[in-house]
């Protein structure tokens, strides 16, 4: 096992259930990288989850426990990841005060992540400003943790690349290298598309297959998964691009040459969708079954074991930087 000094942190917003698209873009990630780092945190972002569901927080408060239940399911190990609450490291919202002083109004409104966001949400003229400034909370995160590796899609670049800027004119500014600079992971996070083939699978467009579904509810979702609308006899020749059993077959089947052998078969005409539909029904419960019986396992009091504990040594941490910080800064009172 290889060690090395870089610190990864990652985290989401507790807002659902983890499903396959998590699986497949971080979740399996988080695995691997946790067996080559000494310091990995996966941070349970509820206070940002808050800054676009704070008129609903018992939907982002029930949610803390269900992702660590979905964590610990899938493998990540509470012994090599430190998991932990946001909103119980008060240094992380007094770290974003100092760097909101750095960062202007017109970057982050011009920051394509926030600016695509902003469209999506639909806020029109009233844009909370807790919203706008998640940005600068995801960086104090970063830095809290002084964090050299951070795990993300393609979409989050702009986030990264605003999270060094800070860093820079921190250091710059009270001319001391207090924080340091972060590196996005790409490649690692791969995008899964939904069972309606329209855009990525998501609890909010209900077309995502959950690590917490039935048999049933997998083999139901698998057939009504979206394939060629032009192959309708069996006979017919069929796409695989744009079909959404080949999508999941290329995320989860585990034969890799016989999924080569049934796309030919597929593309040439002779292979049924139903034939495919049961193959990929079968190895996804395959894949979540176990999942789902480990996560009927765990009991919400060894959930909140692992979350304070783990909050605990995290928060250590969060604080070691913030002092580092104001000393940088010169807010450091004593009496004389
Ligand atoms: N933005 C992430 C999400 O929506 C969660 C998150 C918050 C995060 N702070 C972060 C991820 C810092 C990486 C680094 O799920």
């Amino acid at each position: 096992m290889e060690h090395t000094k870089e610190i990864v942190l990652t985290g989401d917003r507790p807002t659902g259930c983890l499903h396959l698209g998590h699986y497949i873009g971080s979740l399996k990630n988080r695995i691997d990288l946790q067996n080559i780092y000494e310091k990995c945190y996966i941070m349970v972002a509820d206070t940002q989850a808050l800054s676009d569901n704070f008129n609903n927080p018992g939907k982002v408060i029930e949610n803390v426990v269900e992702i660590c239940k979905d964590y610990l399911a899938v493998g990540i190990d509470p012994l090599k990841s430190t998991i932990f609450i946001q909103s119980m490291i008060p240094e992380l919202p007094e770290l974003m005060l100092y760097y909101l002083n750095l960062v202007t109004l017109s970057r982050l409104e011009r920051n394509p992540t926030v600016k695509s966001e902003l469209q999506q949400r639909e806020f029109g003229m009233s844009v909370p400003v807790g919203f706008l400034c998640y940005p600068v909370s995801q960086i104090a995160d970063i830095t809290a943790f002084k964090a050299t590796i951070v795990p993300v899609g393609e979409d989050q670049l702009p986030m990264i690349e605003l999270s060094n800027e800070v860093v820079r004119r921190f250091n710059i500014t009270y001319n001391k290298s207090v924080l340091r600079e972060s590196r996005a992971l790409l490649g690692t996070t791969k995008r899964l598309v939904g069972i309606d083939g329209k855009s990525k699978a998501s609890k909010s467009l209900n077309n995502a297959i959950f690590l917490c579904d039935s048999d049933e509810d997998i083999h139901d979702k698998v057939y009504r998964m979206f394939t060629d609308p032009d192959h309708i006899r069996v006979s017919d020749p069929g796409k695989v691009e744009g079909n959404v059993v080949f999508a999941y077959m290329d995320a989860f089947y585990e034969d890799r040459e016989e999924l080569e052998a049934l796309k030919k078969h597929y593309q040439e005409g002779g292979l049924g969708d139903s034939s495919v539909k049961s193959l990929l029904s079968r190895s996804l419960q395959k894949l979540i079954t176990p999942i789902r019986e480990r996560r009927a396992e765990i009991t919400k009091n060894y959930v909140m074991d692992i979350l304070i504990d783990g909050t605990a040594r995290a928060r250590k941490e969060a604080a070691k930087t913030l002092g580092e910080v104001k000393e940088a800064i010169g807010i450091v009172y004593t009496r004389s």
